[in-house]
């Protein structure tokens, strides 16, 4: 046989676990990730939620717990979405601004169990329109309104800065938000809050299962719900960088990309143009994907959980809001 003259061999770098481990260039740890938690009212049993295989919707006590876990478990963070039930949604989401409201009182409960875990809501109106809708229509009834929108989002980010979380975070998509917030947080004191931006977030076909979740959908009547005024067209690339730019120099202290998986270039772009932390969302369809097809036996559920965390990070996440974040965890823990 002949010997190949070669002046390099990559595979010498792979032949052994511990050289592969030498090398490698990328590694996802229970620290790089958020955890997202749905929380509902009353002290009623968790609720499974049928997309999205082991995510539950707690009650506050529960959530208390979870997070408790979570913190122990090494993971910093995590997001909170109220699901409420739909005799308290209307077409202007009165009850976002409702001083009492479900996510409040959840938030000031985890800041008081578990006052070093990060907390992180959504600024949006979806949970709370009758419609699903992240913001107000204008009169004619013929597109969400911007600035009216804006508005509402201003009192809901003081509201929940004041409750004790550590980042507001706009959801919503709406022109000229994160100025706002931020103008809104500092007149009412709260300069320490920070905002995390959904800056390039995409009108996703993969939120179906978060909208069953918080029942947008079923407020809607469709999971399908457009939201192609207001949300990033995935056709666009240039026009993502654009949102990105506007929300840092806006004053957002954290970009955030959303979904992660099927926008990994548009992370890697992100990351290359600002020295701001950048967050990537690995949504609710990602994560069902991967349940689903290892249900049918189609995949190995935990090692495509951990490649697809890895890809995103490798992109150029700084850190990123997973479905996964506790399984990683526990399974990091040993
Ligand atoms: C609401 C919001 C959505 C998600 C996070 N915040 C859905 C939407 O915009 O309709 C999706 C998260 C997921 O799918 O996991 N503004």
């Amino acid at each position: 046989m002949r010997r190949l003259n070669l002046p390099r061999r990559p595979r010498r770098l792979r032949r052994t676990v511990a050289i592969r481990n030498m090398v490698a260039e990328t590694a996802v740890t229970p620290a790089d990730l958020i955890q997202p938690f749905f929380v509902i009212d009353g002290e009623g049993a968790p609720q499974d939620i049928a997309s999205l295989p082991g995510q539950q919707r707690l009650s506050i006590r529960d959530l208390v717990a979870a997070c408790e876990e979570l913190y122990r478990l090494g993971v910093p963070g995590v997001a909170l979405f109220p699901s409420l039930e739909s005799a308290l949604k209307d077409p202007t989401g009165t009850e976002a601004l409702n001083p009492q409201t479900l996510v409040l009182r959840a938030i000031r409960a985890v800041k008081k169990a578990v006052p070093e875990l990060s907390i992180i809501t959504d600024i949006a109106l979806d949970p709370y329109t009758s419609h699903g809708h992240d913001g107000i229509f204008n009169p004619a009834g013929t597109d969400i309104d911007n600035d009216g929108t804006v508005e509402i989002l201003r009192k809901m980010s003081v509201l929940c800065a004041e409750a004790g979380v550590d980042f507001v975070a706009p959801s919503d998509m709406m022109d000229g938000r994160v100025e706002a917030i931020r103008e809104s947080l500092d007149d009412a004191g709260l300069t320490e809050t920070a905002i995390m931006a959904y800056s390039a977030k995409f009108a996703s076909a993969y939120y179906g299962p978060f909208r069953d979740a918080v029942g947008s959908a079923s407020a809607a009547g469709t999971t399908l719900l457009g939201k192609h005024t207001y949300q990033l067209n995935p056709a666009n690339r240039r026009e993502a960088l654009l949102e990105t730019e506007l929300d840092e120099l806006e004053g957002a202290d954290v970009l955030m990309v959303k979904p992660a998986g099927p926008y990994l270039d548009i992370i890697r772009e992100v990351r290359a143009n600002t020295h701001l932390p950048l967050a990537a969302y690995q949504v609710s369809g990602e994560y069902a994907q991967l349940h689903a097809a290892a249900r049918l036996g189609w995949l190995d559920l935990e090692r495509c959980r951990d490649e697809s965390l890895l890809a995103i990070k490798r992109a150029g996440a700084d850190m990123i809001l997973t479905y996964f974040a506790k399984d990683v965890a526990l399974q990091a823990k040993g």
